[in-house]
């Protein structure tokens, strides 16, 4: 189902609900395969911010089967724990493991943050390596960035309440502090979000039906809710379990 966008009430974005985990994450590689092969077709190379948490490992397994040109992309992530790289927490261990070793990406096309020089410094390191790769846009305009979703509307390692939400346009990376463990972060900004040429969130399961009703609704109290990119395409891939059927 694809949501109608109704522009009394609802920021205009693309909805479309999927009948469970398996078929969406089918759904979000195909979307995103899309995508990116479509950024290579007109730029030569794509840029794809990756998300952390559980949800997105079977998309990044259904990505890792599909035929496209693999060496033109350039990974980055959206938000890093600050943990070390084998770390079983570690957002940049999982993409690892699901898609970046399957499809053997070279390391010179993996942009991982640098969690050894410690938070602020990561932040500030990542924000010039995210820059290096677009250097004619400030902000840097990602391809693609693929972003969850926690139960309390967190997206990346932006939280609720956080003086990470209002930074300057010209901030790009941020250090943050997550209410629960691993608590320091690196993060994408919103600046760096919302200039992005697509983003995709991709939403799991009953435990996020409360909030993403909040968030459909326009509750800008939700970082997840301000994601909206300013010249870019936004979809909603969820499941029928997060889905308010109220929204239906
Ligand atoms: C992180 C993620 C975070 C994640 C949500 C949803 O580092 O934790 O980037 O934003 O997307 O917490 O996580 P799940 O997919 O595990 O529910």
């Amino acid at each position: 189902m694809v949501d109608p966008v109704n522009p009394a009430h609802r920021p205009h974005r693309r909805l479309e609900v999927l009948p469970d985990g398996e078929t969406l994450a089918r759904r979000a590689a195909r979307l995103i395969g899309t995508m990116l092969r479509e950024a290579i077709a007109v730029r030569g190379r794509a840029s794809f911010a990756l998300a952390g948490g559980n949800t997105p490992r079977l998309t990044y397994s259904e990505l890792a089967s599909l035929e496209l040109q693999w060496a033109a992309v350039d990974f980055v992530w959206g938000d890093e724990r600050m943990v070390a790289p084998d770390h079983e927490a570690s957002n940049v261990r999982m993409a690892r493991e699901a898609l970046l070793d399957p499809l053997g990406i070279e390391a010179k096309h993996i942009h991982a943050p640098d969690v050894t020089l410690g938070s602020p410094q990561t932040a500030r390191v990542y924000e010039r390596v995210l820059r290096a790769l677009d250097p004619r846009e400030d902000p840097p305009r990602l391809d693609v960035v693929l972003l969850g979703m926690g139960s309390d509307g967190h997206t990346a390692s932006l939280f609720p309440g956080g003086d990470e939400l209002d930074v300057p346009a010209s901030s790009l990376v941020v250090h943050s502090v997550a209410p629960v463990e691993p608590t320091a972060r690196v993060s994408m900004t919103l600046p760096l979000l919302q200039a992005a040429r697509n983003v995709v969130f991709l939403v799991s399961g009953p435990d996020k039906r409360k909030v993403l009703r909040r968030v459909l609704r326009g509750d800008t109290q939700l970082p997840a809710a301000r994601v909206r990119p300013a010249r870019g395409e936004l979809v909603w891939l969820v499941d029928e379990q997060a889905f308010p059927e109220d929204e239906a």
